[in-house]
């Protein structure tokens, strides 16, 4: 299956416009593409209280989960920053487990056009799973 990288980092791009961060200011947007070519986005969501905080990424895999999507082939995440923001560890866990199989694209919101490309598999080798 071709994926459209542009077009996926332009979904997260714009899904990042729905961050809620009052207290770092650092907007992260995430999309998910299905295999049936649906585009699932998320953005990060802060709290004062800091550690119940959740990743784009999170926000975009739960949304995605809980609309009954699954057979994800690729997420891209998008932050102001230099070379594009890499996923968290949790981040990664949680998409070894749901999206084992999609690849990973990151840009910088900045320069859209510069999109990194990864897997989830490669972002987290000998992962911790129950279910093979
Ligand atoms: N953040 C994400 O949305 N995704 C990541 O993979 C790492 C960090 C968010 C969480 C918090 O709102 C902000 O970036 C600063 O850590």
């Amino acid at each position: 299956m071709k994926i459209d990288s542009k077009k996926l980092v332009a979904a997260a791009a714009k899904a990042r416009l729905g961050s809620a961060s009052p207290y770092s200011k650092f907007k992260v947007g995430a999309a998910l593409l299905t295999k049936s070519g649906e585009i699932i986005g998320g953005a990060n969501v802060e709290s004062a209280s800091y550690g119940l905080t959740c990743c784009a990424e999170r926000i975009a895999l739960f949304k995605a989960l809980t609309d009954g999507q699954k057979n994800f082939v690729a997420v891209a995440v998008v932050a102001r920053c230099a070379g594009g923001p890499m996923p968290c560890g949790a981040c990664r866990q949680l998409l070894r487990e749901y999206a084992p199989d999609a690849k990973v694209f990151i840009a910088d919101s900045d320069d859209l056009k510069k999109i990194k490309m990864f897997t989830v598999k490669g972002l987290l080798p000998s992962a911790f799973t129950l279910v093979p």
